[in-house]
């Protein structure tokens, strides 16, 4: 039996019993019969989480591209893998088929080796959801160059922190993005960027915007006169299974992001198994993700995941809210999208709106809703059901991470009866476990830390340049398992509910944010003692920040308007727009341990307005603060 496509709850059962029971031989018969290999492998898996180290396939030869397309050129050539739907509904859309793709990036890989781009070079991808990205990400593929996109939305700052740290040689952008009825200047802040990047020789310029933008000679290279010139063909470059594919940065709770790293053949066979199933997707479906291609959201199940097996992707510039607050649902009409993925702080957005957005267009395609990124709420849950898929299109609410590289826990439609907030069942193959302080809680209804037990393929293999970070992150926290960072709880029939994160991290609008990196930020203010910064419920982000400031000058006179938006500047610049506070406190002291650390616990307490909880304070150095950080609160 294939167990490529698993059709019923039993089938689930019986699937999922064999995939930990034997988990080599299972993702051995995966592979096998559905990928094309140069090689097949030596072995199928070696691991030790102590390390850790993790090897799938090794041994096995390939190249993903020509699993994403050569294999697909005899059947379906002439098939649309992307419609890119332009940010302006007037612009046309695009449909391009499996031949043209395969053309484009034939000669965008000719392009990348003429300008001396080699197999293990990095090459960071700084573009806005437009076509090239997602030919770009195949392009560096099929060099074997290892692709580092960072979401055109990240300031320069952010931008020349993750050139540096995966030392890339080339920088492929755009002049400008269209997002709603703005235009950013993308290239004033790669310029801004490269001031601090001395490795980048080369940077390949995208027209999008048509903007004026300066050229810097012996440096920037307008891309397209090159792939006019450039050949249609490119004998793509054998790759090892345990060769990076990407990388791709993630916040942590402090210090620089860190740059996870996901390698060839596993995050194939891993994104390319999950998508068939998560989604239940069948030949003629139009499978639609919202993400950008900036998030492994998008580079699992805009890219790789659809293209391994074949399906018509669709690729959307814009925003939700333009040019109203139908767009989404219009584009579903337009293209007839039978799998529409998004992330629950877009559907609560949308749910505010005035209902005709949703019911004056035709949703009748859909067949399956995709939840990600954050927990997703009751209410939403029931609107997202009712209104988008009028009760009949199983909402799939799937928990993973950009470390696991593809979708860990989640219902398959139509095959596992959802219940709203739950993400349901492990998917096959995946291992989890739930932990107290020390111990796994074996059995039903227990609450707890989530963690993974054994390996999957589509993990993270490392994080670029710093292997012990990576354990320290991930395997130090249990013996012999992978710390999700998470929180979730099991209920009575063995379903899994994410309760959210249990480190400091804070999911706002599903980015997540490392506090520490903000609070490194605020604090280089220069009037700016201390700051802790907490999250808090937010009826659309999910999450916004707070953040608790002291300042080196005491007085209300120091305290003013202004101190906040140069705060929320500070951080714009170094960080991004998205990691803005919404609500700055100041006070003239922070409760504290007596050893010194900040209590964000109380803090966070204060910030959700739960001051039942705030447990005994009366062990702080200075528990006097509390009571008046609780009358100022904002
Ligand atoms: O806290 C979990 C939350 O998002 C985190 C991973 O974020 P990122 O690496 O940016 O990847 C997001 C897209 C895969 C997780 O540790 N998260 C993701 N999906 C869910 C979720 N929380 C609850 N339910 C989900 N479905």
């Amino acid at each position: 039996m294939s167990h490529y496509s698993i059709k019923n709850l039993e089938e689930y059962y019986q699937v999922y019993r064999k995939s930990v029971r034997e988990p080599e031989n299972f993702w051995e018969e995966i592979a096998e019969e559905h990928f094309l290999w140069r090689k097949k492998w030596d072995k199928v898996l070696t691991w030790d989480f102590r390390e850790p180290e993790i090897k799938w396939f090794e041994g096995a030869k390939l190249n993903i591209t020509e699993n994403c397309l050569d294999r697909h050129l005899l059947n379906r050539g002439d098939k649309t893998a992307i419609i890119f739907e332009p940010n302006d509904p007037n612009e046309k859309a695009q449909h391009i088929t499996y031949k043209q793709l395969h053309e484009r990036v034939c000669k965008m890989a000719n392009v990348l080796k003429d300008q001396g781009i080699k197999k293990g070079d990095r090459i960071c991808v700084y573009l806005p959801m437009i076509p090239e990205l997602a030919i770009t990400l195949l392009a560096c593929a099929r060099v074997g160059a290892i692709h580092n996109v960072v979401f055109a939305g990240f300031s320069s700052k952010a931008l020349s922190t993750r050139i540096i740290d995966s030392d890339c040689k080339m920088v492929i952008a755009a002049d400008g993005s269209f997002r709603g009825n703005k235009s950013l200047d993308l290239k004033g802040i790669v310029d801004e960027a490269l001031t601090e990047c001395d490795n980048v020789e080369t940077v390949l310029m995208v027209k999008r915007t048509n903007a004026d933008i300066p050229m810097i000679e012996n440096r920037d290279v307008w891309l397209q006169p090159l792939l006019d010139k450039a050949s249609t063909v490119f004998d793509a470059e054998i790759m090892d299974a345990e060769d990076p594919l990407f990388i791709l940065y993630t916040s942590g709770s402090t210090g620089n992001p860190k740059g996870m790293v996901h390698t060839i053949a596993g995050y194939m066979v891993y994104t390319a198994y999950t998508f068939k199933n998560a989604f239940q997707y069948k030949e003629n479906d139009i499978f639609w993700c919202t993400a950008d291609i900036g998030w492994i959201t998008g580079h699992s199940y805009i890219v790789y995941g659809p293209l391994a097996n074949g399906a018509t992707t669709v690729m959307f510039e814009g925003v939700p809210h333009y040019p109203d607050f139908g767009r989404f649902w219009k584009i579903i009409e337009k293209h007839k999208v039978t799998q529409f993925y998004t992330a629950p702080t877009a559907i609560r957005a949308l749910a505010k709106q005035n209902l005709s957005f949703a019911e004056d267009v035709d949703l009748s395609s859909i067949k399956v809703l995709g939840s990600v990124g954050e927990p997703i709420n009751e209410e939403a849950w029931h609107w997202y059901n009712d209104i988008i898929g009028k009760g009949k299109s199983p909402i799939i609410d799937t928990w993973w991470q950009t470390e696991t590289g593809g979708i860990m826990i989640s219902p398959l439609p139509y095959v596992t009866p959802t219940k709203p907030t739950y993400a349901t069942l492990p998917f096959l193959g995946i291992q989890p476990a739930i932990m107290d302080d020390t111990e796994e809680l074996k059995g039903n209804q227990v609450n707890g830390r989530l963690c993974i037990k054994f390996p999957w393929p589509g993990m993270a293999r490392t994080i670029w340049n710093n292997h012990p970070r990576y354990k320290e992150t991930y395997f130090s926290t249990y013996d012999n398992m992978y710390f999700t960072g998470d929180g979730a709880l099991r209920d009575e029939v063995g379903y899994y509910r994410i309760t959210g994160r249990v480190d400091d991290v804070v999911i706002v609008s599903g980015h997540n944010l490392g506090t520490g990196p903000l609070e490194d930020a605020i604090n280089e203010h220069p009037a700016v003692s201390e700051s802790a910064i907490v999250g808090f419920p937010h009826d659309i982000k999910g999450s916004a920040l707070y953040g608790f400031v002291t300042l080196k000058e005491t007085g209300e006179s120091r305290v003013h308007e202004n101190l906040r938006k140069e705060i929320n500047q500070l951080i714009s610049e170094r960080i991004g727009p998205i990691a803005k506070l919404d609500k700055i406190q100041f006070s003239d002291a922070l409760p504290k341990t007596r050893s010194g650390k900040i209590m964000r616990r109380i803090l966070r307490k204060i910030a959700e307005n739960d001051m039942t909880n705030l447990g005994d304070t009366s062990t702080l150095l200075n528990p006097e603060v509390v009571q008046d950080i609780i009358e100022n609160r904002l």
